[in-house]
């Protein structure tokens, strides 16, 4: 594998769950620098369904054959996370213009924050465009499959942890 020698990456994100088009995201990463940290990190602005052990646990199942991933939480800033693990770049997705601002905002912060640390946008591939965590927890919850849009090994988990939520 020609990855990157001797980079480390952050991937954060509320992950509230994993979805495919997370893990393409870090899978694309892993193929690019040496060690990709997948971060569960902490969005004031958002109430997750699943707390942070059960969002860790579901990342490290699902990332489990990539062996230069590695998964954590943190309940800090990003910033301060990046310098902790001497990442060089911060690595996110994106979907639409419509992410752009809001990340772009992220990005600048961040940067100011650590300028050791570079925020690197991916393009989500074509057919996750519109997938979002938001997505899948309002389909599961009325009834609908949301077997395309889960990874195969936490499907049933998810599905059935989402039910038990509203029931
Ligand atoms: O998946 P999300 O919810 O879009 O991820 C956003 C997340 C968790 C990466 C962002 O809210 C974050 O970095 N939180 C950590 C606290 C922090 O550093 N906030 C300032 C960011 S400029």
């Amino acid at each position: 594998m020609n990855n990157i020698t001797n980079i480390t990456v952050v991937c954060p994100g509320s992950f509230d769950p994993v979805t495919v088009g997370h893990l393409d995201i870090i899978r694309r990463a892993s193929q690019m620098f040496s060690k990709v940290i997948v971060l569960v990190s902490i969005n004031r602005s958002k109430k997750p369904s699943f707390t942070v052990e059960e969002r860790v646990a579901m990342l490290k199942k699902v990332t489990e054959d990539i062996p230069n991933v590695e998964v954590d939480s943190y309940d800090g800033l990003l910033a301060d996370y990046t310098k902790k693990v001497g990442a060089k770049a911060i690595i996110k997705g994106l979907r639409a213009m419509s992410d752009f601002e809001y990340e772009f905002q992220m990005a600048l912060t961040n940067k100011k924050l650590n300028p050791n640390a570079e925020t690197m946008f991916f393009s989500s591939s074509a057919e996750n465009m519109y997938l979002s965590s938001s997505m899948v927890k309002l389909i599961a919850s009325m009834g609908g499959d949301v077997t395309d849009f889960i990874p195969k090994t936490i499907l049933n988990s998810v599905v059935e942890r989402l039910k038990r939520k509203d029931g």
